[in-house]
């Protein structure tokens, strides 16, 4: 796990977007990894930027969300599907059948999570999978207690995450329930992951996933297996991190060579 502590959200998105471009230019046809949530916001609107000022092309890239709410009839503006396409993919020349959400709609939950799989398979895996992180250390929405290995299906939302999410919603009451969401397992493949958290709520969240045990209590610390998991943090998000001049230190001194 690579800990990135940098001073705010606009250099964050920065260097997530410079990595995607990288990968871009070097793989055009890359399956990037798509999160929702106001984190991954100033990496879309650095990546929208690059796009129509230099065009950053991504005709032939292919994209894949991590999850979507149950319930939601398709093209409801706050499903997952329509919160990608308004906040990244409609911004940039991505092909629109390239880009896939999981269907929470579907009359078979089950089949559709198994066609995600099979989609995600199909496209030869993720390339570069942005995540953002719940206060309750969820990614995707794998909430506490899923499994470490797990892959795409159904699950409930703890109160917590329903809370935090409601300010999209007209009120409490109308925040789904029920979520499809990729697994742990499914999250895992991904041949890069790179998780951005800002804002002091996040602390708490981070240094359990980062300096706690892994434990299906905490689903993001799963991370700490992972060989190739990059962290971008605002100090905020950094502030309770007991090794955090050691990971600047790290950083600061990193070969250029190496990247992200
Ligand atoms: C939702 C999403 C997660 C996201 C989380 C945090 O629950 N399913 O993928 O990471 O919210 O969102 P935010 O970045 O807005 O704090």
């Amino acid at each position: 796990m690579e800990v990135v502590i940098l001073p705010g959200s606009k250099q964050i998105g920065k260097l997530a977007a410079a990595a995607i471009e990288e990968l871009l230019r070097k793989k055009p046809e890359a399956v990037l990894g798509l999160a929702t949530g106001s984190s991954p916001l100033p990496v879309y609107d650095e990546l929208a930027a690059r796009h129509s000022r230099g065009g950053l092309d991504f005709s032939r890239a292919h994209a894949f969300a991590l999850d979507e709410y149950v319930g939601l009839e398709h093209g409801h503006p706050e499903s997952y599907r329509e919160v990608i396409r308004r906040e990244f993919t409609s911004r940039v020349n991505i092909d629109e059948t390239n880009v896939h959400t999981p269907d929470g709609a579907a009359e078979d939950l089950p089949a559709a999570c198994r066609s995600y799989e099979d989609a995600l398979q199909a496209a030869g895996g993720v390339d570069l999978q942005l995540l953002g992180v719940g206060t309750d250390g969820h990614i995707g929405f794998n909430e506490p207690g899923s499994s470490l290995a797990s892959r795409t299906r159904i699950k409930s939302l703890i109160e917590q995450t329903r809370r935090d999410n409601a300010r999209f919603f007209p009120g409490l009451a109308a925040v789904p329930h029920h979520v499809v969401t990729q697994g742990l397992g499914t999250i895992m493949e991904a041949r890069h992951v790179v998780l951005v958290a800002t804002g002091a709520r996040k602390a708490p969240a981070v240094r359990d996933f980062v300096e706690g045990p892994v434990s299906a209590f905490c689903p993001a610390s799963i991370l700490q297996f992972h060989p190739h998991a990059t962290i971008l943090l605002d100090e905020a998000a950094a502030s309770s991190l007991k090794l955090a001049d050691f990971y600047r230190h790290t950083y600061e001194h990193k070969p250029a060579w190496q990247g992200l």
